[in-house]
Protein backbone atom coordinates (compact mmCIF):
# COMPACT_ATOMS: atom_id res chain seq x y z
CA UNK A 1 0.00 0.00 0.00
CA UNK A 2 0.89 3.16 -0.91
CA UNK A 3 0.62 5.96 2.28
CA UNK A 4 -0.99 9.19 1.72
CA UNK A 5 0.56 11.79 0.54
CA UNK A 6 -0.68 15.26 2.40
CA UNK A 7 -0.21 18.57 1.68
CA UNK A 8 -1.04 21.69 2.46
CA UNK A 9 -1.04 25.40 0.94
CA UNK A 10 -1.16 28.57 2.29
CA UNK A 11 -2.58 30.76 -0.96
CA UNK A 12 -2.20 34.70 -0.89
CA UNK A 13 -4.94 36.89 -2.28
CA UNK A 14 -4.98 36.72 -6.13
CA UNK A 15 -3.03 33.24 -6.24
CA UNK A 16 -3.74 29.84 -7.81
CA UNK A 17 -2.93 26.69 -6.52
CA UNK A 18 -2.32 24.09 -9.27
CA UNK A 19 -1.93 20.47 -9.65
CA UNK A 20 -2.29 17.59 -11.91
CA UNK A 21 -3.27 13.88 -10.96
CA UNK A 22 -1.08 11.44 -13.74
CA UNK A 23 -0.85 8.28 -12.06
CA UNK A 24 -3.07 5.60 -13.21
CA UNK A 25 -6.02 4.78 -10.80
CA UNK A 26 -5.14 7.59 -8.34
CA UNK A 27 -6.96 9.67 -6.66
CA UNK A 28 -6.72 13.16 -5.30
CA UNK A 29 -9.30 14.77 -2.72
CA UNK A 30 -9.37 18.73 -2.05
CA UNK A 31 -10.30 20.44 0.29
CA UNK A 32 -10.64 23.83 1.62
CA UNK A 33 -9.67 24.06 5.66
CA UNK A 34 -9.56 28.15 5.90
CA UNK A 35 -10.84 31.03 3.08
CA UNK A 36 -12.49 31.04 0.56
CA UNK A 37 -11.56 29.76 -3.47
CA UNK A 38 -13.17 28.83 -6.87
CA UNK A 39 -12.54 26.07 -9.15
CA UNK A 40 -12.80 27.80 -12.61
CA UNK A 41 -15.92 30.09 -11.20
CA UNK A 42 -17.74 27.34 -9.11
CA UNK A 43 -17.26 28.46 -5.56
CA UNK A 44 -15.69 25.76 -3.40
CA UNK A 45 -17.50 25.04 -0.24
CA UNK A 46 -14.99 24.94 2.88
CA UNK A 47 -14.52 21.56 4.85
CA UNK A 48 -16.32 19.85 1.58
CA UNK A 49 -13.88 16.90 0.15
CA UNK A 50 -13.49 17.03 -3.52
CA UNK A 51 -12.26 14.04 -5.13
CA UNK A 52 -10.47 14.69 -8.31
CA UNK A 53 -8.90 11.33 -10.31
CA UNK A 54 -5.99 10.58 -13.19
CA UNK A 55 -5.92 13.25 -15.79
CA UNK A 56 -7.08 15.81 -13.96
CA UNK A 57 -5.28 19.10 -14.35
CA UNK A 58 -7.16 21.78 -11.99
CA UNK A 59 -6.30 25.25 -10.30
CA UNK A 60 -7.94 26.86 -6.98
CA UNK A 61 -7.97 30.07 -7.49
CA UNK A 62 -8.43 32.81 -4.61
CA UNK A 63 -9.37 36.32 -4.22
CA UNK A 64 -9.13 36.34 -0.98
CA UNK A 65 -6.98 34.22 0.33
CA UNK A 66 -6.80 30.41 1.93
CA UNK A 67 -5.44 27.55 2.83
CA UNK A 68 -6.29 24.33 0.84
CA UNK A 69 -5.04 20.84 1.82
CA UNK A 70 -4.83 17.97 -0.97
CA UNK A 71 -4.97 14.40 0.07
CA UNK A 72 -3.29 11.50 -2.24
CA UNK A 73 -0.50 11.83 -4.76
CA UNK A 74 -0.05 14.43 -7.39
CA UNK A 75 2.55 14.43 -10.24
CA UNK A 76 2.71 18.50 -9.99
CA UNK A 77 1.67 20.89 -7.36
CA UNK A 78 2.64 24.57 -6.85
CA UNK A 79 1.48 27.85 -6.16
CA UNK A 80 1.49 30.27 -8.96
CA UNK A 81 0.98 34.04 -8.47
CA UNK A 82 0.54 35.00 -12.62
CA UNK A 83 -2.90 33.98 -13.37
CA UNK A 84 -4.69 35.03 -16.20
CA UNK A 85 -8.37 35.82 -13.51
CA UNK A 86 -8.23 39.69 -14.20
CA UNK A 87 -7.78 39.27 -17.43
CA UNK A 88 -11.08 36.97 -17.22
CA UNK A 89 -12.84 38.89 -15.17
CA UNK A 90 -12.24 41.90 -17.15
CA UNK A 91 -14.24 39.74 -19.87
CA UNK A 92 -16.81 38.76 -17.80
CA UNK A 93 -17.48 42.33 -16.35
CA UNK A 94 -17.34 43.89 -20.32
CA UNK A 95 -19.71 40.86 -21.13
CA UNK A 96 -22.24 42.03 -17.83
CA UNK A 97 -21.91 45.51 -19.00
CA UNK A 98 -23.47 44.71 -22.41
CA UNK A 99 -25.71 42.57 -20.82
CA UNK A 100 -27.14 45.73 -18.62
CA UNK A 101 -27.11 47.87 -21.87
CA UNK A 102 -29.55 45.05 -23.61
CA UNK A 103 -31.71 44.74 -20.81
CA UNK A 104 -32.49 48.31 -21.18
CA UNK A 105 -32.69 49.24 -24.50
CA UNK A 106 -34.25 45.70 -24.98
CA UNK A 107 -31.69 44.06 -27.21
CA UNK A 108 -30.04 40.86 -27.36
CA UNK A 109 -27.11 40.42 -24.92
CA UNK A 110 -24.21 39.34 -26.22
CA UNK A 111 -22.76 36.85 -28.38
CA UNK A 112 -19.48 35.54 -27.29
CA UNK A 113 -17.23 33.00 -29.41
CA UNK A 114 -14.17 31.44 -28.30
CA UNK A 115 -11.49 30.53 -30.07
CA UNK A 116 -7.87 29.41 -30.46
CA UNK A 117 -5.26 27.17 -30.50
CA UNK A 118 -4.88 23.36 -28.77
CA UNK A 119 -5.21 23.30 -24.90
CA UNK A 120 -4.96 27.03 -24.21
CA UNK A 121 -7.98 26.85 -22.03
CA UNK A 122 -10.78 27.92 -23.96
CA UNK A 123 -13.19 25.80 -22.86
CA UNK A 124 -12.30 26.18 -19.02
CA UNK A 125 -12.72 29.99 -19.66
CA UNK A 126 -16.18 29.09 -21.38
CA UNK A 127 -17.16 27.57 -17.87
CA UNK A 128 -15.86 30.07 -15.79
CA UNK A 129 -17.65 32.92 -18.10
CA UNK A 130 -20.72 30.92 -17.53
CA UNK A 131 -20.40 30.51 -13.92
CA UNK A 132 -20.05 34.18 -13.45
CA UNK A 133 -22.70 34.86 -15.55
CA UNK A 134 -25.51 32.43 -13.05
CA UNK A 135 -23.86 33.69 -10.55
CA UNK A 136 -25.09 36.91 -11.62
CA UNK A 137 -28.45 35.69 -11.75
CA UNK A 138 -28.27 35.61 -16.07
CA UNK A 139 -29.12 32.33 -18.11
CA UNK A 140 -26.96 31.98 -20.28
CA UNK A 141 -27.03 29.48 -23.46
CA UNK A 142 -23.57 27.58 -23.98
CA UNK A 143 -23.26 26.13 -26.95
CA UNK A 144 -20.40 23.98 -28.22
CA UNK A 145 -18.99 23.74 -31.30
CA UNK A 146 -15.94 21.32 -30.34
CA UNK A 147 -16.82 17.78 -31.99
CA UNK A 148 -13.61 16.35 -30.73
CA UNK A 149 -13.64 17.47 -26.78
CA UNK A 150 -16.86 18.97 -26.32
CA UNK A 151 -18.80 19.16 -23.19
CA UNK A 152 -22.57 18.74 -24.25
CA UNK A 153 -23.00 15.27 -24.50
CA UNK A 154 -20.33 12.97 -26.07
CA UNK A 155 -17.94 13.97 -28.76
CA UNK A 156 -18.98 14.01 -32.59
CA UNK A 157 -21.93 16.37 -31.48
CA UNK A 158 -22.59 20.08 -31.75
CA UNK A 159 -25.11 21.02 -29.01
CA UNK A 160 -26.56 23.98 -26.69
CA UNK A 161 -27.07 24.02 -22.98
CA UNK A 162 -29.35 26.53 -20.94
CA UNK A 163 -26.79 27.31 -18.08
CA UNK A 164 -29.08 27.71 -15.05
CA UNK A 165 -26.78 26.69 -12.18
CA UNK A 166 -22.86 27.16 -11.85
CA UNK A 167 -21.02 24.24 -12.94
CA UNK A 168 -20.56 21.09 -10.25
CA UNK A 169 -16.98 20.71 -9.31
CA UNK A 170 -17.43 17.28 -9.93
CA UNK A 171 -19.81 16.35 -12.34
CA UNK A 172 -20.02 19.79 -14.79
CA UNK A 173 -22.90 21.63 -15.67
CA UNK A 174 -25.84 19.47 -15.57
CA UNK A 175 -27.25 17.98 -18.51
CA UNK A 176 -30.58 18.26 -18.29
CA UNK A 177 -32.28 18.86 -21.89
CA UNK A 178 -29.10 19.85 -24.25
CA UNK A 179 -30.28 20.42 -27.95
CA UNK A 180 -27.83 18.13 -30.09
CA UNK A 181 -26.76 17.48 -33.29
CA UNK A 182 -25.50 14.56 -34.44
CA UNK A 183 -21.89 14.95 -36.47
CA UNK A 184 -20.14 11.21 -36.03
CA UNK A 185 -16.90 12.57 -36.49
CA UNK A 186 -13.73 13.84 -34.45
CA UNK A 187 -12.93 16.59 -36.74
CA UNK A 188 -15.29 19.29 -38.67
CA UNK A 189 -12.85 18.43 -41.44
CA UNK A 190 -13.83 15.04 -41.88
CA UNK A 191 -17.74 16.70 -43.30
CA UNK A 192 -17.01 20.34 -43.91
CA UNK A 193 -20.56 19.93 -45.53
CA UNK A 194 -22.44 18.16 -43.04
CA UNK A 195 -20.65 20.55 -40.14
CA UNK A 196 -21.93 23.60 -41.54
CA UNK A 197 -25.68 22.74 -42.15
CA UNK A 198 -25.79 21.36 -38.17
CA UNK A 199 -24.17 24.63 -37.49
CA UNK A 200 -26.70 26.47 -39.12
CA UNK A 201 -29.46 24.67 -37.67
CA UNK A 202 -28.13 25.26 -34.74
CA UNK A 203 -27.87 28.91 -35.24
CA UNK A 204 -31.36 29.63 -36.46
CA UNK A 205 -32.68 27.50 -33.45
CA UNK A 206 -30.88 29.83 -30.47
CA UNK A 207 -31.59 32.62 -32.58
CA UNK A 208 -35.41 31.43 -32.52
CA UNK A 209 -35.33 30.54 -28.51
CA UNK A 210 -33.49 33.97 -27.59
CA UNK A 211 -36.07 36.16 -29.61
CA UNK A 212 -39.07 34.19 -28.15
CA UNK A 213 -37.02 34.23 -24.63
CA UNK A 214 -36.83 38.09 -25.14
CA UNK A 215 -40.63 38.62 -25.85
CA UNK A 216 -41.43 36.29 -23.41
CA UNK A 217 -40.15 38.32 -20.08
CA UNK A 218 -39.02 41.64 -20.45
CA UNK A 219 -37.58 43.19 -17.16
CA UNK A 220 -41.07 44.99 -17.05
CA UNK A 221 -42.89 41.96 -17.28
CA UNK A 222 -40.73 40.26 -14.70
CA UNK A 223 -41.39 43.17 -12.30
CA UNK A 224 -45.22 42.73 -12.70
CA UNK A 225 -45.07 38.76 -11.97
CA UNK A 226 -43.21 39.62 -9.07
CA UNK A 227 -45.71 42.07 -8.00
CA UNK A 228 -48.95 40.08 -8.85
CA UNK A 229 -47.13 37.14 -6.71
CA UNK A 230 -47.26 39.69 -3.70
CA UNK A 231 -50.71 40.58 -4.66
CA UNK A 232 -51.92 36.82 -4.69
CA UNK A 233 -50.06 36.23 -1.03
CA UNK A 234 -52.85 39.48 0.85
CA UNK A 235 -55.42 38.68 -1.83
CA UNK A 236 -55.57 35.42 -3.27
CA UNK A 237 -55.50 33.69 -6.58
CA UNK A 238 -58.90 32.23 -7.61
CA UNK A 239 -60.50 31.74 -4.02
CA UNK A 240 -60.41 35.36 -2.35
CA UNK A 241 -58.64 36.30 1.04
CA UNK A 242 -60.08 39.09 2.35
CA UNK A 243 -57.21 40.39 4.24
CA UNK A 244 -57.03 43.21 7.27
CA UNK A 245 -55.62 46.39 7.56
CA UNK A 246 -54.90 48.50 10.80
CA UNK A 247 -52.85 50.61 12.59
CA UNK A 248 -50.33 49.21 15.16
CA UNK A 249 -47.90 51.36 17.32
CA UNK A 250 -44.62 51.49 16.85
CA UNK A 251 -43.77 50.49 20.54
CA UNK A 252 -45.48 47.40 19.91
CA UNK A 253 -43.61 45.83 17.37
CA UNK A 254 -40.51 43.93 17.60
CA UNK A 255 -38.37 43.43 14.57
CA UNK A 256 -35.37 41.52 14.13
CA UNK A 257 -32.98 41.49 12.27
CA UNK A 258 -31.89 37.99 10.89
CA UNK A 259 -28.14 38.08 10.27
CA UNK A 260 -27.48 34.12 9.48
CA UNK A 261 -26.02 33.83 5.45
CA UNK A 262 -26.75 31.50 3.63
CA UNK A 263 -23.90 29.91 1.34
CA UNK A 264 -25.91 31.75 -1.81
CA UNK A 265 -25.73 34.61 0.30
CA UNK A 266 -22.27 34.70 0.78
CA UNK A 267 -21.74 34.39 -2.69
CA UNK A 268 -24.17 37.07 -3.45
CA UNK A 269 -21.84 39.42 -1.51
CA UNK A 270 -18.73 38.50 -3.10
CA UNK A 271 -20.45 38.92 -6.23
CA UNK A 272 -21.50 42.20 -5.38
CA UNK A 273 -18.06 43.04 -3.83
CA UNK A 274 -16.71 42.17 -7.48
CA UNK A 275 -19.24 44.23 -9.00
CA UNK A 276 -18.60 47.33 -6.62
CA UNK A 277 -14.97 46.71 -7.84
CA UNK A 278 -15.58 47.74 -11.28
CA UNK A 279 -18.89 50.08 -11.29
CA UNK A 280 -18.35 51.68 -6.85
CA UNK A 281 -20.41 51.39 -4.40
CA UNK A 282 -22.20 55.15 -3.36
CA UNK A 283 -19.70 56.87 -5.44
CA UNK A 284 -19.93 55.65 -9.08
CA UNK A 285 -17.04 54.29 -10.69
CA UNK A 286 -17.21 54.19 -14.44
CA UNK A 287 -15.08 51.55 -16.02
CA UNK A 288 -14.24 50.86 -19.28
CA UNK A 289 -14.87 48.55 -21.70
CA UNK A 290 -12.71 48.20 -25.15
CA UNK A 291 -11.63 45.44 -27.94
CA UNK A 292 -8.74 44.24 -27.49
CA UNK A 293 -6.79 43.07 -30.23
CA UNK A 294 -5.85 38.80 -30.05
CA UNK A 295 -2.11 39.78 -30.69
CA UNK A 296 -2.08 42.06 -27.45
CA UNK A 297 -3.22 39.08 -25.00
CA UNK A 298 -0.92 37.38 -23.35
CA UNK A 299 -2.62 33.61 -23.69
CA UNK A 300 -0.77 31.38 -21.80
CA UNK A 301 -0.86 27.23 -22.98
CA UNK A 302 -1.79 25.59 -19.52
CA UNK A 303 -1.24 22.52 -20.75
CA UNK A 304 -0.45 20.22 -23.61
CA UNK A 305 -2.24 17.35 -24.20
CA UNK A 306 -1.25 14.29 -26.35
CA UNK A 307 -3.10 13.15 -28.77
CA UNK A 308 -3.68 9.46 -26.46
CA UNK A 309 -4.56 11.87 -23.77
CA UNK A 310 -7.05 13.46 -25.94
CA UNK A 311 -8.44 10.04 -27.30
CA UNK A 312 -8.82 9.09 -23.36
CA UNK A 313 -10.90 12.04 -22.43
CA UNK A 314 -13.41 11.72 -25.45
CA UNK A 315 -14.18 7.90 -24.18
CA UNK A 316 -14.20 8.79 -20.49
CA UNK A 317 -17.16 11.52 -21.92
CA UNK A 318 -18.56 8.60 -23.16
CA UNK A 319 -18.66 6.04 -20.68
CA UNK A 320 -19.41 9.52 -18.56
CA UNK A 321 -22.87 9.35 -20.93
CA UNK A 322 -23.27 5.62 -19.79
CA UNK A 323 -22.18 5.31 -16.45
CA UNK A 324 -22.47 8.96 -14.95
CA UNK A 325 -19.85 10.46 -13.08
CA UNK A 326 -19.78 10.37 -9.50
CA UNK A 327 -23.59 9.55 -9.24
CA UNK A 328 -23.72 6.77 -11.17
CA UNK A 329 -26.34 5.54 -13.52
CA UNK A 330 -27.43 2.07 -14.36
CA UNK A 331 -27.62 1.60 -18.05
CA UNK A 332 -29.42 -0.97 -19.81
CA UNK A 333 -29.00 -4.15 -22.16
CA UNK A 334 -30.75 -5.78 -24.76
CA UNK A 335 -30.85 -7.73 -27.63
CA UNK A 336 -32.43 -6.06 -30.63
CA UNK A 337 -33.64 -7.94 -34.56
CA UNK A 338 -31.90 -6.04 -37.17
CA UNK A 339 -35.16 -5.94 -38.98
CA UNK A 340 -36.55 -3.89 -35.95
CA UNK A 341 -33.58 -1.16 -36.94
CA UNK A 342 -33.14 1.40 -38.93
CA UNK A 343 -29.49 2.67 -39.34
CA UNK A 344 -28.23 5.56 -41.49
CA UNK A 345 -24.67 7.14 -42.19
CA UNK A 346 -24.72 10.42 -43.38
CA UNK A 347 -22.53 10.77 -46.50
CA UNK A 348 -22.36 9.05 -49.80
CA UNK A 349 -19.28 7.87 -51.27
CA UNK A 350 -18.16 10.90 -53.54
CA UNK A 351 -18.14 10.40 -57.22
CA UNK A 352 -17.15 12.93 -60.00
CA UNK A 353 -18.96 14.99 -61.45
CA UNK A 354 -19.55 13.72 -65.00
CA UNK A 355 -21.19 10.88 -62.38
CA UNK A 356 -23.37 12.59 -60.55
CA UNK A 357 -27.31 12.65 -61.31
CA UNK A 358 -28.52 16.15 -63.16
CA UNK A 359 -28.58 19.40 -61.25
CA UNK A 360 -26.64 17.43 -57.94
CA UNK A 361 -23.34 19.01 -56.53
CA UNK A 362 -21.02 16.99 -55.44
CA UNK A 363 -21.33 18.03 -51.92
CA UNK A 364 -24.95 17.24 -51.55
CA UNK A 365 -23.56 13.27 -51.48
CA UNK A 366 -22.10 14.41 -48.21
CA UNK A 367 -25.63 15.24 -46.90
CA UNK A 368 -27.36 12.47 -48.03
CA UNK A 369 -28.36 10.00 -46.01
CA UNK A 370 -27.51 5.92 -46.93
CA UNK A 371 -28.79 3.05 -45.55
CA UNK A 372 -26.51 0.67 -43.23
CA UNK A 373 -27.38 -2.83 -42.64
CA UNK A 374 -25.72 -4.07 -39.82
CA UNK A 375 -22.11 -5.90 -39.79
CA UNK A 376 -19.64 -7.04 -37.73
CA UNK A 377 -18.22 -3.91 -38.33
CA UNK A 378 -20.68 -2.03 -36.24
CA UNK A 379 -19.20 -3.71 -32.88
CA UNK A 380 -18.50 -0.81 -30.00
CA UNK A 381 -19.93 1.92 -32.57
CA UNK A 382 -22.19 4.89 -31.07
CA UNK A 383 -25.33 5.25 -32.60
CA UNK A 384 -27.30 8.55 -32.06
CA UNK A 385 -30.87 8.38 -31.49
CA UNK A 386 -32.60 11.37 -33.86
CA UNK A 387 -36.08 12.56 -32.69
CA UNK A 388 -36.65 12.42 -36.90
CA UNK A 389 -39.33 9.72 -37.33
CA UNK A 390 -38.42 8.15 -40.67
CA UNK A 391 -35.93 8.63 -42.67
CA UNK A 392 -37.97 11.17 -45.15
CA UNK A 393 -38.00 13.53 -42.04
CA UNK A 394 -35.28 16.11 -41.65
CA UNK A 395 -33.15 13.95 -40.29
CA UNK A 396 -30.02 15.73 -40.43
CA UNK A 397 -31.31 18.87 -38.72
CA UNK A 398 -33.81 16.95 -35.76
CA UNK A 399 -32.71 16.84 -32.43
CA UNK A 400 -31.20 14.16 -30.86
CA UNK A 401 -32.94 11.78 -28.31
CA UNK A 402 -29.45 10.21 -27.07
CA UNK A 403 -27.07 7.85 -27.91
CA UNK A 404 -26.48 4.16 -27.72
CA UNK A 405 -23.65 1.49 -27.75
CA UNK A 406 -23.41 -1.33 -30.00
CA UNK A 407 -21.72 -4.15 -27.79
CA UNK A 408 -21.92 -7.37 -29.77
CA UNK A 409 -23.25 -8.38 -33.45
CA UNK A 410 -24.45 -11.71 -33.91
CA UNK A 411 -24.96 -12.77 -37.51
CA UNK A 412 -26.54 -16.06 -36.79
CA UNK A 413 -29.56 -14.85 -35.14
CA UNK A 414 -29.30 -11.46 -37.17
CA UNK A 415 -29.40 -9.38 -33.34
CA UNK A 416 -27.42 -6.26 -31.99
CA UNK A 417 -26.98 -6.23 -28.57
CA UNK A 418 -27.04 -2.23 -27.38
CA UNK A 419 -26.09 -0.62 -24.10
CA UNK A 420 -28.70 2.12 -23.50
CA UNK A 421 -29.54 4.90 -20.44
CA UNK A 422 -32.66 3.56 -21.17
CA UNK A 423 -34.63 0.07 -20.55
CA UNK A 424 -36.18 -1.73 -23.95
CA UNK A 425 -37.69 -0.87 -26.39
CA UNK A 426 -35.50 1.45 -28.35
CA UNK A 427 -37.59 4.11 -29.62
CA UNK A 428 -38.92 3.28 -32.96
CA UNK A 429 -36.70 5.97 -35.09
CA UNK A 430 -33.79 6.73 -37.31
CA UNK A 431 -30.27 6.15 -35.28
CA UNK A 432 -27.10 7.66 -37.17
CA UNK A 433 -24.34 5.75 -37.29
CA UNK A 434 -21.18 7.58 -35.51
CA UNK A 435 -17.62 7.21 -36.43
CA UNK A 436 -17.23 6.93 -32.35
CA UNK A 437 -16.44 4.05 -30.68
CA UNK A 438 -16.57 2.94 -27.16
CA UNK A 439 -15.44 -0.50 -25.73
CA UNK A 440 -17.79 -1.41 -22.92
CA UNK A 441 -15.68 -3.51 -20.34
CA UNK A 442 -17.87 -2.57 -16.71
N1 LIG B 1 -5.97 28.78 -15.86
C1 LIG B 1 -5.68 27.48 -15.80
N2 LIG B 1 -4.77 27.03 -14.93
C2 LIG B 1 -4.47 25.72 -14.84
N3 LIG B 1 -5.02 24.75 -15.60
C3 LIG B 1 -5.91 25.15 -16.49
C4 LIG B 1 -6.29 26.52 -16.67
N4 LIG B 1 -7.19 26.59 -17.67
C5 LIG B 1 -7.36 25.33 -18.09
N5 LIG B 1 -6.61 24.45 -17.39
C6 LIG B 1 -6.54 23.01 -17.59
O1 LIG B 1 -5.94 22.77 -18.85
C7 LIG B 1 -6.58 21.69 -19.54
C8 LIG B 1 -6.97 22.17 -20.92
O2 LIG B 1 -7.92 23.19 -20.80
P1 LIG B 1 -9.16 23.30 -21.78
O3 LIG B 1 -9.78 21.97 -21.96
O4 LIG B 1 -9.99 24.41 -21.27
O5 LIG B 1 -8.42 23.74 -23.12
P2 LIG B 1 -9.01 23.91 -24.58
O6 LIG B 1 -8.36 25.10 -25.18
O7 LIG B 1 -10.50 23.89 -24.52
O8 LIG B 1 -8.47 22.58 -25.25
P3 LIG B 1 -9.00 21.85 -26.60
O9 LIG B 1 -8.34 22.54 -27.71
O10 LIG B 1 -8.55 20.44 -26.40
O11 LIG B 1 -10.50 21.97 -26.60
C9 LIG B 1 -7.74 21.27 -18.67
O12 LIG B 1 -7.40 20.08 -18.02
C10 LIG B 1 -7.92 22.40 -17.66
O13 LIG B 1 -8.36 21.89 -16.43
MG1 LIG C 1 -11.93 22.61 -25.36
Amino acid sequence: MTEVQLQEFKLDPDSELRFEVESKNEKVVLEIKSGYAELFGTELVKGKPYEFHTGAKVAVFTWHGCTVELRGRTEVSYVAKETPMVVYLNVHAALEQQRVAAETENTRGPVTMIVGPGDVGKSTLTKLLLNYAVRMGRRPLYVDLDVGQGQISVPGTVGALLIERPASIEEGFSQQAPLVYHFGHKSPSDNLELYNTIVSRLAEVITEKCEGNKKERSTSQRAEVRDSRIREYFYGKRTPYYPHSFDVKFTDLKIYKVVERSTSQRAEVRDSRIREYFYGKRTPYYPHSFDVKFTDLKIYKVVERSTSQRAEVRDSRIREYFYGKRTPYYPHSFDVKFTDLKIYKVGAPSLPDSCMPLGMRREDALTKLVSVWPSPALQHRLLAVSFAAGPDDDVLTSNLAGFVCVTAVDMDTQKLTILSPQPRPLPNTVLLLSELQYMDNQ
